[in-house]
C-alpha cells in the first residue's frame, strides 16, 4: 500500500494537484475516483462555504456517464435562503480552474462534474496495472475494530447451498449456491473474514428410512462410485414402499381388518424408520456409522461439483450437527422467557401474543416441538444459530435461502430476539431470491447439479461447433465448453434482481449474442488474444505515453473502467450480482465498439503501447469482475 501511495503522490504532484485532504471513507490509493471526490470536496468547501463532512458524502457516482462522472444534488448541501438553481449558477461562476475537472455544468438541481479524462487515465491506468487482482477489492483498514485492531477483520458467516442428502438438488439450491458464492467473494474482497457454511439437510426420520432402504436396495459399489445418485434411487424406492404400506393400512382398516392394520403400524416400515432414527439420536454406534458414511460420501461428491463453480466451504454443518444440549437449553430458555407455550400436547410459539397487530399475526403459530417430543426444522435452526455464535463469534451472518422460506427465517430471527438475544438477531440477515421456472435437462427434469452442468456443457459444445473455423482453433474444446456452460448458467441466474423469478432457457443462456455468460467470456478471450498478438513486455506497457489516448472511444473506455471500484462498493449495499453484471456488460459493449477505432496491429509503436495499456486495464477489470461473480475467465475460445 505504501508503494501505491507514493506512486499516487508523485503522480498528483506532476498533475499539479498540491494537496489531497483526507476524508472518512475516502481511499484514493485504491479508488482513483476518490482522488476526484477529495479534490472536488476541497474546492467546493471553498466555493460554497459548506462543511466538507456534508459535501463529501453528497458527491454521487452516476450510472450514465452522459450525466457526468460525479454529480452533486444541490439541496443535499442544505444551504438556506436561495433556490438550488440559483445556488448552482453562483457556484459554477465561482468555480476555479482545476487540473483534474472541467468547470461544472448545471442540470436542474444537480451540478455535473466531468473529469479531465487525460488526467484520469494517468492516475487510473497505472493504478490498475500495478494492483491487478487487487483493483476493485477495496480492502479497507476500516474493517478492523478501531478500539482493538489486533482482533483482526470483522467476521461474516455466509450460509448457502444447503442441499438435502438423498434428495434432488433443486433450483433453490442452485440459486443459493451461485448467490452465496458471489456474496462470499464480495465480502472477502472487501476485507471481511468470511466463513462459508453449508447447512445440510441430513437429519430426521427420513434418514432412518434411507438406512432401511439401503439394507433392502443398496449396493456398495454404486454407493462408493456415485453416492448422490445411488442414495437418491434408494430413497425413491423405499419411499414408494412406505407409501404403499400406508395405502395398505388404509384399505385394511376399511375392510375392518384392524388387527392386521395394527400389526403393520407396529412393525411396518414407518415404525422401523422411526426406531432407526431414534437410535441415531441416541448415538447408537451402528446407526451413526452407517449414516455418517452416507453423509461423508455425499459431501465428498458435493465438494467436487462445488469446485467446478470455484466454491469451497469452511464448514459442512447440517441439521444433524445441532447438539441435543443446545436444543434442551433453547427449549428451556423459550419456556422461561414465556416465548413458547404448550398447545394440545405440542409446544408452539404464538407470535400474536408477543408482537402486536398484523405483524404478529403474519408470523403465525409455528410448532417447535411435536407431541411425540421430536424437534423440527425451526427448532434446529434456533439452536444452530446459537451454536454458530459460540463457535465463530461472528459480527454478521447471512442466510442465502429462497424467498419461499421468508416466513421461516422471520420466525427464526424473531424467536431469537424474544429469547433476549437482540444483538444476535440484529446480526442476522436473510438474503432471499425467487424461483427458477422450468429447470430441466433435455432428457427430463433435473435432479442434480452435475446433470445440469453436464447438459449445458454439451449444449455449449454444439453451439461452438457451429462456427467450424473457430472451433478448430480451440485447444481443448470439451473443457472450454464445460466452462462456458457453467458461465451460461450462472450469468442467466444473475441477470435479474434476486427476488425475480426467471425462466431456465438453455437456448438463450448459451448464445454468444445478447448479455450472456458466453458473451462475457468471449469479450475476455478477445482481450487476451489482443495481448498475445501485440506481444509487448510489461515494461513497455508500463512506460506507455498515455497522453496518446485522445480518441473519444478511448476516453469513454477510461471513464467506464474508472467506475469499477465504486460499482463494487455499491454492490456491498445492494448485495445483488446484477449490479456487477450490468456494469460488466456496459463495459464490454463500450469495448467492442472501440476495437475498430483503437487498433493495435498496424499502429505506430508508441500508440500501440498506449492502447495496449488501456486494453490491459480493461482486461484486468473484466477479469476481476468475472471472478467476483464466481466465473472462471477463459483466455482462448
Ligand atoms: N436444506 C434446506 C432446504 O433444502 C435449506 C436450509 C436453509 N438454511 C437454514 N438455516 N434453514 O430447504
Amino acid at each position: 500500500m505504501a508503494a501505491t501511495h507514493d506512486l499516487l503522490a508523485t503522480k498528483l504532484k506532476s498533475l499539479s494537484v498540491a494537496t489531497l485532504p483526507k476524508y472518512p471513507n475516502c481511499h484514493p490509493e485504491v479508488n482513483p475516483v476518490d482522488v476526484y471526490r477529495a479534490h472536488l470536496t476541497e474546492i467546493l468547501t471553498e466555493v460554497t462555504g459548506v462543511d466538507a463532512a456534508i459535501i463529501y458524502p453528497a458527491l454521487q457516482w452516476t450510472q450514465t456517464l452522459e450525466k457526468g462522472d460525479l454529480v452533486l444534488p444541490v439541496p443535499a448541501l442544505r444551504v438556506k435562503g436561495k433556490k438550488p438553481p440559483e445556488l448552482a449558477a453562483e457556484w459554477v461562476e465561482k468555480f476555479p480552474e482545476s487540473p483534474l475537472v472541467h468547470k461544472p455544468t448545471v442540470n436542474g438541481t444537480f451540478l455535473q462534474f466531468f473529469f479531465k479524462v487525460d488526467k484520469l487515465a494517468e492516475i487510473l491506468i497505472p493504478s490498475i496495472l500495478t494492483r491487478k487482482q487487487a483493483f476493485g477489492r477495496n480492502k479497507f483498514l476500516g474493517l478492523q475494530d478501531p478500539e482493538d485492531p489486533s482482533k483482526g477483520n470483522k467476521r461474516i458467516l455466509i450460509e448457502f447451498s444447503s442441499p438435502n442428502i438423498a434428495k434432488p438438488f433443486h433450483a433453490g439450491h442452485l440459486r443459493s449456491t451461485i448467490i452465496g458464492g458471489f456474496l462470499s467473494n464480495l465480502y472477502e474482497g472487501a476485507g471481511w473474514d468470511v466463513k462459508r457454511i453449508n447447512y445440510l439437510g441430513d437429519w430426521g426420520k427420513q434418514y432412518g428410512l434411507l438406512a432401511l432402504g439401503f439394507e433392502k436396495y443398496g449396493d456398495e459399489e454404486s454407493l462408493v462410485s456415485d453416492p448422490i445418485n445411488h442414495l437418491f434411487v434408494v430413497y425413491v424406492k423405499i419411499s414408494a414402499d412406505q407409501a404403499a404400506e400406508k395405502e395398505k393400512i388404509k384399505s385394511l382398516e376399511a375392510e375392518g381388518k384392524t388387527a392386521e392394520a395394527q400389526k403393520l403400524k407396529d412393525d411396518g416400515l414407518d415404525e422401523q424408520a422411526r426406531r432407526y432414527f431414534k437410535a441415531m439420536t441416541e448415538n447408537d454406534d451402528k446407526a451413526i456409522a452407517q449414516w455418517s458414511r452416507f453423509r461423508g460420501l455425499s459431501i465428498k461428491r458435493y465438494k467436487e461439483t462445488y469446485a467446478r463453480l470455484n466454491i469451497h466451504f469452511d464448514d459442512y454443518s447440517g441439521e444433524s450437527q445441532v447438539k441435543q444440549e443446545k436444543m434442551d437449553f433453547a427449549a428451556q430458555k423459550m419456556a422461561d422467557m414465556g416465548v413458547s407455550e404448550e398447545s394440545e400436547g405440542a409446544v408452539i410459539v404464538d407470535f400474536s401474543k408477543h408482537v402486536p397487530g398484523k405483524a404478529g399475526k403474519s408470523l403465525e403459530r409455528p410448532i417447535i416441538k411435536k407431541k411425540d417430543g421430536t424437534a423440527l426444522y425451526l427448532t434446529r435452526d434456533i439452536s444452530e444459530m446459537m451454536q454458530r455464535q459460540d463457535k465463530y463469534s461472528f459480527d454478521q451472518m447471512i442466510y442465502v435461502v429462497a424467498s419461499q422460506q421468508d416466513l421461516h427465517l422471520r420466525q427464526l430471527f424473531k424467536i431469537i430476539e424474544l429469547m433476549g438475544y437482540k444483538e444476535l438477531a440484529a446480526k442476522c440477515q436473510h438474503v432471499n431470491f425467487g424461483l427458477v421456472l422450468g429447470m430441466s435437462t433435455r432428457k427430463g427434469t433435473v435432479k442434480f447439479l452435475d446433470d445440469i452442468l453436464k447438459d449445458v456443457g454439451e449444449k455449449m459444445h454444439e453451439v461452438m461447433q457451429k462456427n467450424e473455423t473457430k472451433y478448430k482453433q480451440v485447444e481443448d474444446p470439451l473443457a472450454t465448453a464445460d466452462i462456458l456452460g457453467i458461465s451460461a448458467v450462472m450469468v442467466q441466474d444473475m441477470s435479474g434482481k434476486r427476488i425475480n423469478n426467471y425462466k431456465f432457457d438453455m437456448d438463450v443462456m448459451t448464445s454468444f449474442e445478447g448479455d450472456t455468460g458466453p458473451y462475457l467470456q468471449y469479450a475476455h478471450a478477445r482481450l487476451c488474444s489482443i495481448t498475445r498478438k501485440a506481444a509487448l513486455s510489461e515494461e513497455e506497457i508500463a512506460s506507455a505515453d498515455l497522453s496518446l489516448l485522445t480518441e473519444s472511444h478511448a476516453l469513454e473506455l477510461v471513464r467506464v473502467i474508472s467506475q469499477y471500484p465504486d460499482v463494487v462498493q455499491n454492490t456491498l449495499k445492494t448485495l445483488e450480482p446484477i449490479t456487477v453484471l450490468t456494469y460488466l456488460f456496459k463495459m464490454t459493449h463500450t469495448l467492442s465498439s472501440s476495437y475498430d477505432h483503437l487498433r493495435i496491429v498496424g499502429s505506430e509503436k508508441e500508440l500501440m503501447k498506449a492502447r495496449m495499456a488501456l486494453y490491459d486495464a480493461a482486461r484486468v477489470v473484466l477479469n476481476n469482475g468475472m471472478r467476483l461473480l464466481g466465473l472462471s475467465p477463459v483466455e482462448r475460445m
